[in-house]
């Protein structure tokens, strides 16, 4: 794994991802369209208590240990929805049931364990999830895929010190309002989650330092990073997303 600095090149012209939106676990039929990368979100309220219920069986012994590690109900509840929903569409993209998937992980690119990118065993696609309190994102992929889901934050100026020294000034000028084209919450959002989805893509995750990489907290929705497409995913207000593709 390179320590080099990526610098991101914004396409303010290009579109975001807009996903389609998954309103049941269980009457909805996924399909995959042609194109190379398919998104579905899933709002987590939407999801009524016996529908969960049902998705709750197809999880695996893991799946069930890590869902009831978590002391928040929400975050339980996003994670067990993740889950199904993954099951659901890579499933139905591999044409097998939600239970039948086995989930494997690529080796981490950092270190050669097994805790990369997730996988499906014997599916030939590549898939990323991310669940935060209140919405869901599933992607599957021809190529290697991250994607990230982020609720704003109550202080995006101390998170900020995460992110590239670039773009801790961004969000710092946007706080003292000496940059327009985004409230400092908004930038944040962006670039974090453009940032996760690249290191997920990747499949390093946190183990590469989110402050080494620019990807920048302007509005254009694309940018090139290398060899990765990094595009904004439409998500409802006081949320932001980022999907990228190895491209
Ligand atoms: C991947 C990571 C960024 C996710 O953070 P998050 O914002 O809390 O969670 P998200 O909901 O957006 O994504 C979680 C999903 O990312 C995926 N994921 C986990 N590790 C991943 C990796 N290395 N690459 C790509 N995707 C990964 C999993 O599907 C995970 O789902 P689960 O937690 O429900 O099982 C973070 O968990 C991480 O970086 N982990 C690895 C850290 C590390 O130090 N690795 C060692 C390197 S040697």
């Amino acid at each position: 794994m390179t320590r080099d600095v990526a610098q991101a090149v914004p396409e303010p012209e290009a579109e975001p991802v807009a996903p389609d939106v998954l309103d049941s676990l269980l009457n909805t039929p996924v399909t995959r369209g042609g194109a190379g990368v398919a998104v579905w979100r899933i709002e987590t309220a939407t999801v009524g208590d016996e529908e969960l219920e049902v998705a709750r069986q197809w999880l695996d012994e893991g799946e069930r240990q890590q869902a009831s590690s978590y002391v928040r109900a929400e975050l339980r509840r996003a994670y067990e929805i993740a889950h199904a929903a993954a099951r659901l569409v890579v499933g139905a993209v591999v044409d097998s049931p939600p239970e039948k998937v086995v989930w494997g992980r690529h080796p981490c690119p950092g270190c050669g364990e097994p805790h990369g990118r997730p996988r499906a065993e014997g599916a030939g696609v590549e898939f990323s999830l991310s669940h935060t309190p209140g919405q869901v994102l599933v992607a599957v992929a021809d190529a290697a895929v991250g994607v990230d889901v982020e609720r704003h934050p109550d202080d995006p100026v101390a998170l900020a010190k995460l992110l590239h020294p670039r773009e801790l000034e961004e969000i710092e000028a946007a706080a003292h309002g000496l940059l327009d084209g985004g409230r400092a919450s908004v930038r944040f959002t962006r670039a974090w989650a453009r940032t996760e989805a690249y290191l997920k893509g990747i499949g390093i995750g946190l183990g590469r330092d989110p402050h080494l990489d620019y990807l920048g907290t302007d509005a254009a929705p694309r940018r090139r990073l290398g060899e990765w497409t990094v595009r904004d995913v439409v998500v409802p207000e006081g949320y932001g997303a980022a999907l990228a593709l190895l491209s």
